[in-house]
């Protein structure tokens, strides 16, 4: 099978004052779709760097990107934009929900400003919230809803327009071991029920399980793959 998303051989550097650090050193994988891939890594490894990079968020220095198919390294803003607006969702540390508006109405909001129909936005709303185990909680807002539920709402926010691949950065960094555990299951049942992909960061070695793919960074660099 064709991977959905694939890396050649990708730098990034940054600029420190006078000093150019290197912080991805040529990065190659592979996401098979319809697959729960974690890229895993201490705190300061590269990860958010490289997610950043196959989210179309940021440019490599070096090497090349493809996305279903297509090289995304020299694409222009405009259509990065419109490539993550249509098949890309994310999902990030803190839910950044907003909290004057409940769970349902944050899901419906985010299909508003992507431009679908009300009658569509109400049917997969309310159908995304119930794949998140929400269906009875919908009309809560935020702050009564524990942590691992608002991640929840998260996660139904960033799948409802149906995107292709879900990019997770840390979702579970704030969440207790059983909670975190409760949003990887979640994602694994994501990508068997929608056949949705799902890229996701972690620290967490406990996260692991579930995975189908695992690539582990160190200091920039592939160590580990399985
Ligand atoms: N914009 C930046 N400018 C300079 N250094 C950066 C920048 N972003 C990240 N870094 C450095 O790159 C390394 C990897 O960072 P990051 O990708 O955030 O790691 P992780 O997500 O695994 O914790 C760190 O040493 C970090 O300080
Ligand atoms: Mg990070």
């Amino acid at each position: 099978m064709e991977p959905i998303i694939r890396t050649e051989n990708v730098t990034r550097d940054f600029q420190s004052g006078r000093q150019t650090i290197r912080v991805l050193k040529g990065i190659s994988i592979n996401v098979e779709p319809r697959t729960l891939t974690v890229l895993r890594g201490r705190s300061g490894s590269g990860k958010t760097t490289l997610i950043n990079l196959i989210g179309a968020l940021d440019k490599p220095t070096n090497g090349r990107i493809f996305f279903d198919g297509k090289e995304i390294t020299g694409m222009t803003a405009a259509k990065a934009d419109e490539l993550r607006r249509v098949n890309m969702g994310f999902v990030f540390q803190s839910v950044a929900l907003i909290y004057i508006m409940s769970a349902y109405e944050n899901v419906e909001f985010a299909l508003r400003v992507a431009g679908f129909d009300p009658k569509t936005r109400k049917r997969r709303a309310e159908e995304c919230l119930s794949l998140v185990g929400l269906g009875k909680r919908m009309h809560h807002r935020p702050h009564e809803l524990s942590g691992g539920e608002q991640q929840r709402v998260a996660i139904a926010r960033a799948i409802a327009h149906k995107p292709k691949v879900v990019f997770a950065d840390e979702p579970t960094a704030e969440l207790d071991t059983m909670m975190g555990l409760q949003v990887v299951k979640l994602f694994k049942s994501l990508v068997e029920k929608e056949g949705l992909t799902v890229v996701m960061t972690t620290h967490d070695p406990s996260m692991m399980e579930v995975a189908d793919h695992v690539y582990t960074l160190e200091d920039g660099e592939i160590v580990d793959e399985r």
